[in-house]
């Protein structure tokens, strides 16, 4: 019985943004991940459309909590607490997400843990198959989201301390990938395309695409300028597919080297020895092992996530709410969605 009081199962929900995500978490082991994503649905417009994305929230929500439930092996009645995302993300897409968790909440009379987005990107770096993830023993480390919606560095000293030490001034990175995509009419999301024909690229002449604030001391990023010359080659060329391929190597070049020598420098400002990086643009390859070569050159210990935790998910954020469960950090029924957050 006593073996039994410590377990603990946790549901997570996710609907920050396209993918209305559920999970259980039990003692640290993810038990099942569930993820149904309207991205189809929004790639004729070549970027998520709100209205579009919230109710397909709606529609899809009771039965992806139900998948994870019912993957999991675990009933609604074993579920201890309900950890839900309350933002940073749409603001429509949110409320679908934390209405659902509160009224699991209020039903089962179990507790409710809002969840921070980004941390849980964060977060996800450290989760390894069958095992706990031991972030706890990490800090302090340098952690990064890259995804569609956030480009940050932060610092990280705790489960509690994180603080912003640098941020995109305009467009996230993977939005970036996404806008050079449309702009050849590749389709979207942009990532995933971007980088196929980066690497299909044949050599030659690589364009020599801006690297913005490379020089600067400040850990800030901007990726607009680049994106702007993108289109200006663009137009003057012949757009053939060889180019497409060209541009596509270019561009990722570009961003790589902003990226590394951003994170390259936060960790020696920071005078730390860890460094986590998260978020959907963690897919890509060519970034993974730009990054796996300077920690390795500058003796960092490298945290990136399993490709299956880049994009979101639930797991991440039921693993987080598990941590902040255990450290006594509720939520009650005044939980709110918070769109925007550093
Ligand atoms: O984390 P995520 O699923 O959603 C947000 O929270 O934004 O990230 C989605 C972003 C998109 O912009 C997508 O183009 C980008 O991640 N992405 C990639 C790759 N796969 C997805 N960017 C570069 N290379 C990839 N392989
Ligand atoms: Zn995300």
């Amino acid at each position: 019985q006593d073996e039994k009081r410590r377990t603990m199962t946790v549901l997570g929900i996710e609907t920050s943004c396209d993918e209305t995500a559920a999970a259980v978490v039990e003692d640290g082991r993810v038990l099942s991940s569930e993820i149904s994503s309207s991205v189809h649905l929004h790639a004729v417009y070549g970027g998520v459309v709100p209205e579009i994305a919230s109710r397909f929230h709606t529609e899809y929500i009771h039965s992806v909590v139900r998948k994870a439930l019912e993957d999991s092996g675990r009933s609604v009645d074993e579920i201890d607490a309900v950890a839900v995302t309350y933002g940073p993300g749409l603001t429509g897409s949110l409320l679908v997400g934390l209405a659902f968790a509160k009224a699991v909440s209020l039903a089962r009379g179990i507790p409710l843990i809002g969840v921070n987005h980004l941390r849980a990107h964060i977060y996800s770096c450290f989760m390894r198959e069958g095992a706990p993830a031991d972030m706890g023993g990490k800090f302090p480390f340098v952690g990064m989201v890259a995804s569609g919606g956030h480009t940050s560095i932060y610092l990280c000293g705790g489960l509690n301390d994180l603080s912003v030490i640098g941020r995109t001034k305009d467009d996230a990175v993977g939005e970036a990938f996404d806008k050079v995509a449309k702009i050849m009419g590749l389709g979207y999301p942009g990532g995933p395309v971007v980088e196929r024909r980066a690497a299909a690229f044949r050599g030659g002449e690589a364009i020599d695409f801006p690297r913005a604030m490379l020089g600067d001391r400040s850990l800030d990023l901007s990726f607009s300028g680049m994106k702007t010359s993108v289109m200006y080659y663009w137009k003057k060329c012949a757009g053939t597919e060889e180019e497409k391929d060209r541009i596509c190597f270019s561009f990722q070049e570009a961003v790589l080297d902003v990226l590394v020598s951003k994170l390259r420098r936060a960790v020696r400002d920071a005078g730390v020895e860890r460094l986590a990086v998260g978020g959907g643009v963690l897919n890509n390859a060519a970034l993974r092992e730009r990054i796996g070569q300077f920690c390795g050159d500058d003796g960092v210990e490298l945290y990136l996530p399993e490709t299956r935790y880049c994009a979101d998910n639930a797991a991440m954020v039921a693993a987080l709410g598990e941590e902040l469960f255990r450290s006594g950090s509720f939520s009650d029924l005044s939980l709110n969605a918070v769109a925007v957050m550093p």
